[in-house]
């Protein structure tokens, strides 16, 4: 069926914006906007997490312990920022009670006509199994299929990723296909499996209301 596509000329709607809270069995999860001063909780979890992050992630030319640094936060920040005031990304930051626990990256914004964005994510492996990504996703997708007025949110993971395919489908991602070679993740071209969602798809309420629906989250 036709429809007009809403007007959004010279601006970026969506941005910033704080997200939630929705409590999980992991505590209480927002999303805010990452900040200058995550640098230090965000290096140390990431040195301490790179087992847990490397296989997945795209490889990091220079190093993970450089590249995951301090140091790298001021500019990663800087870039990320910048990103969200053009309009081009959401670089949310996950809080668990407060805390910073991952980032949820929304990457890649295309306005008309295609409305389109992907969506990345990471977590703290002390917080994993607890509902904590699936909660802050379910935030991030309602938002962009709300107040940012997007169409299509696409994800891509590596098949052998049990977690992240478990946290898509949790979520209602369709599968749409296998991109070959796709990502340098870990040091090799890996295939990635592409998830998709088009607001068409969203239940009644969105997508948080249905993980409360369904017992995984409540409002906090
Ligand atoms: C993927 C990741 C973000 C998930 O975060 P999380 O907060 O643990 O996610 P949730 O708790 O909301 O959901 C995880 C689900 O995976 C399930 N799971 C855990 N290990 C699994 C495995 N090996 N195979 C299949 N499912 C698994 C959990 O049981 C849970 O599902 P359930 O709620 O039905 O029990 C986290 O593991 C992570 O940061 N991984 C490394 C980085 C990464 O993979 N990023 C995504 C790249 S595409």
């Amino acid at each position: 069926m036709a429809h007009s596509l809403p007007e959004y000329a010279g601006r970026h709607p969506g941005w910033p914006a704080r997200l939630g809270p929705l409590a999980v069995p992991g505590g209480r999860v927002e999303l805010r906007p990452v900040k200058l001063s995550d640098g230090a909780a965000w290096s140390e979890i990431r040195i301490r997490d790179q087992q847990h992050l490397v296989q997945w992630e795209p490889s990091t030319p220079g190093g993970w312990a450089r590249r995951n640094s301090p140091g790298e936060w001021p500019g990663r920040w800087w870039l990320l920022r910048s990103a969200g005031r053009r309009g081009a990304a959401l670089p949310f930051a996950i809080t668990l009670d407060g805390r910073l626990v991952g980032q949820v990256m929304i990457g890649n914004v295309v306005r008309e006509p295609l409305l389109s964005a992907y969506v990345g994510y990471w977590c703290d492996a002390r917080v994993t199994n607890k509902g904590v990504t699936t909660a802050a996703v379910a935030l991030a997708v309602d938002h962009c299929f709300g107040p940012v007025g997007l169409h299509r949110l696409e994800a891509t993971v590596r098949p052998e990723n049990g977690p992240s395919l478990r946290v898509l489908t949790k979520l209602g991602f369709r599968e749409e296909g296998l991109f070959r070679r796709y990502l340098d993740v870990d040091g090799a071209w890996r295939d990635h499996l592409c998830f998709a969602q088009t607001v068409e798809e969203l239940p009644p309420g969105g997508l948080a209301a249905r993980l409360v629906a369904e017992g995984r989250a409540s409002r906090a």
